[in-house]
């Protein structure tokens, strides 16, 4: 079995942290988040997985050198933007048979050998993993026949619970007929909708699996302590998780939500909650980190105060300097007094 993991997103509403650093490979709690992923397709029996990216494609060359194992991975150029859907038919020349394709930012542990299982008694065209939410208004809407697909429904505009796209699929190549490869195509709102006027047989797989896209700040944090808290199956941290490499001094105070990544410091006295702090960054003494996200080498200087903030790759708040809600590009200093 193959699979297509869409990888090349910039990533815009996790901007800063991805002006550097692909979204894909941000590490969820102890690894980048693409081998949660590629571990576990490699569970439900992928064995080889395709991946893309005209976005930061160098980061991932030195991801793919460091990974080894299953899935075995095979790279190939998209040299602009193709679109979840373009992205898919740039790679149909390895696509022989029945394959997947996941998103590669969507924790989940969805149990894909059902959803396979499920497809092929159907004879669908392509199945859809569903996800139900109590309130759509993100999303847009799937709208259901029993299990068969009538329609794709735009964003509602008031809060009602219903059944949304949770961004893996399982296709037959024919899906892919007459998609194009050299445009950007929306595989959600190109592809999928002209399938199903075209009375292709779409189905959708409806399960109360773990769920959470890592598009925001927000929800990478929520799917990082959901992790920690053992609600994701495979899943198995003891919280806070502080990687062995990290230094966290004893009269440092951290709540039960913190990653500390290796070669991560947290000085005296200092106060950590619901945070992330990537490789190397630094929490100075007497700081407090509240609901943000420290980039790889990011500082927060002794005695400032950073909350619901996001510090790219080696960004900095001065000795005490204070940022609600910041957004600090890679390398840059948050102006005094902000
Ligand atoms: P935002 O810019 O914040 O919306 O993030 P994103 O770029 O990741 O877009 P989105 O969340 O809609 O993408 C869903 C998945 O498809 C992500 O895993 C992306 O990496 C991937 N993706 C989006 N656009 C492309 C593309 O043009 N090519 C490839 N190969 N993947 C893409």
């Amino acid at each position: 079995m193959k699979a297509v993991v869409l990888v090349g997103g910039e990533g815009t509403r996790m901007r800063p942290l991805t002006e550097t650093i692909p979204k894909p490979l941000i590490p969820l709690v102890d690894r980048p988040f693409l081998h949660h992923v590629l571990d576990h397709l490699a569970r439900h029996g992928v064995h080889e997985v395709i991946l893309s990216s005209p976005y930061l494609e160098a980061r991932f060359a030195t991801f793919l050198e460091e990974r080894h194992g299953d899935p075995a991975v095979t790279w190939i150029t998209e040299a602009s933007p193709l679109g979840t859907g373009g992205a898919v038919a740039n790679a149909s020349r390895h696509l022989d048979e029945t394959f997947l394709v996941c998103n590669g930012d969507i924790l989940t542990d969805l149990d894909l050998t059902a959803m396979l299982a499920f497809h092929r008694e159907r004879g669908a065209t392509g199945t859809i993993a569903l996800t139900p939410v109590d309130d759509a208004r993100p999303y847009g809407l799937v709208e259901l026949d029993g299990d068969r697909i009538l329609a794709f429904r735009e964003k509602p505009p008031d809060r009602v619970p219903g059944t949304v796209n949770a961004g893996t699929y399982v296709l037959e190549p024919a899906a892919l007929d007459g998609v194009p490869a050299d445009r950007m195509v929306s595989i959600e709102r190109e592809v999928f909708p002209r399938l199903i006027d075209g009375g292709a047989p779409m189905h959708g797989f409806v399960s109360d699996a773990y769920w959470m896209d890592l598009g925001t700040p927000e929800k990478y944090l929520r799917a990082t302590f959901d992790a920690l808290e053992g609600r994701v199956a495979g899943h198995d941290y003891r919280a806070p998780y502080l990687d062995h490499r990290a230094q966290v001094s004893l009269t440092a105070r951290l709540g039960r939500w913190v990653v500390a990544g290796p070669g991560a410091r947290i000085g005296r006295d200092a106060e950590v909650e619901d945070s992330v702090l990537l490789a190397g960054a630094v929490v100075g003494e007497g700081a407090v980190v509240r609901d943000s996200i420290l980039g790889p080498r990011a500082e927060v200087g002794d005695g400032a105060r950073v909350s619901g903030a996001v510090l790219a790759e080696g960004a900095r708040v001065p000795p005490g300097g204070a940022a609600e809600g910041a957004r600090i590009g890679p390398g840059a200093t948050l102006a005094t007094g902000a």
